[in-house]
């Protein structure tokens, strides 16, 4: 996979190098001290705190709030307000955006402990990261989501790379899924990503096309051993940047 630093920063200076053709992807910590919590939790609307609470366990209670307050923290700054005057609304099928004009675009994903959160000026984007975990039913899982390319892909690879080939293809579709903010009304089998996990990604090649009149370039994320993470952009956007709050 692509090897990606991030670079560590304060929203305000990632902020304020944003230009129109790239993107800005945050890598987020999602299991912080109690004080940094308190901190984040401030940050947050009623509606998220509800958000939070409805979770069962106290664990996924701390690390919506510690996605939901860092990804405020980081919009302000971009979007150059302060965090408690965001308003964030969601569309009917549920993508998160700013009011009034969606500017900035953005798009949040968590999973086991850690949140990428990628940010344009205005385009649409979407990412998503994943935890590899191993199951028996992978290919099962995959008969049902991937196109047929993908699934003739995924089995023509070692049986020890399909685990990580299965992740790096899900993460895309994912992305793309998220992308487009249909979320479970788009099809995943209805367009297909590259497989291999170890392709370079961000290329010509990996401008997948969603329908007749959208097509969508993929970049891999560089995220610690045993996740997978991907940001899908228009075409347009050329250049990922990648950040990590300060410890
Ligand atoms: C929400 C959804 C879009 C992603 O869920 P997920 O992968 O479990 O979770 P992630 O952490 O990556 O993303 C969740 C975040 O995406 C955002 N989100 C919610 N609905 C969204 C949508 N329709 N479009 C884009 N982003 C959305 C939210 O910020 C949400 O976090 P929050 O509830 O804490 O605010 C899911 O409902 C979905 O529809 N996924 C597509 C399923 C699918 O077919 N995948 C196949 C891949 S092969």
């Amino acid at each position: 996979m692509m090897q990606t630093a991030f670079e560590t920063a304060e929203p305000g200076k990632a902020a304020s190098c944003f230009t129109e053709n790239e993107a800005h992807v945050w890598l987020l910590d999602l299991d912080l001290h109690e004080a940094l919590l308190g901190e984040l939790a401030g940050l947050l609307t009623d509606a998220d705190r509800r958000r939070a609470a409805a979770f069962a366990f106290p664990h996924l209670q701390a690390q919506h709030v510690a996605a939901h307050g860092q990804m405020r923290r980081i919009l302000a700054a971009y979007a150059r307000r302060p965090a408690h005057a965001l308003h964030l609304c969601r569309t009917p099928e549920g993508k998160p955006f700013l009011a009034p004009d969606s500017t900035p675009a953005f798009n949040l994903s968590h999973s086991g402990g850690l949140g990428l959160l990628a940010i344009t000026h205005s385009a649409p984007i979407g990412a998503d990261i994943e935890q590899i975990r191993y199951s028996p039913d992978l290919t099962g899982i995959a008969q049902s989501a991937f196109s047929c390319v993908e699934n003739a892909a995924l089995a023509q690879l070692p049986k020890g790379q399909r685990t990580e080939a299965f992740f790096a293809c899900w993460t895309r579709k994912e992305a793309v899924a998220k992308f487009d903010g249909r979320g479970l009304g788009l099809d995943p089998a209805s367009f297909t990503v590259p497989v291999d996990p170890d392709t370079p990604s961000g290329a010509a090649r990996d401008i997948v096309t969603l329908n007749s009149a959208t097509s969508v370039r993929i970049f891999d994320v560089s995220v610690p051993p045993g996740f997978r993470g991907a940001v899908a952009v228009p075409p347009e956007i050329l250049k990922l940047r990648f950040f990590r709050l300060p410890a």
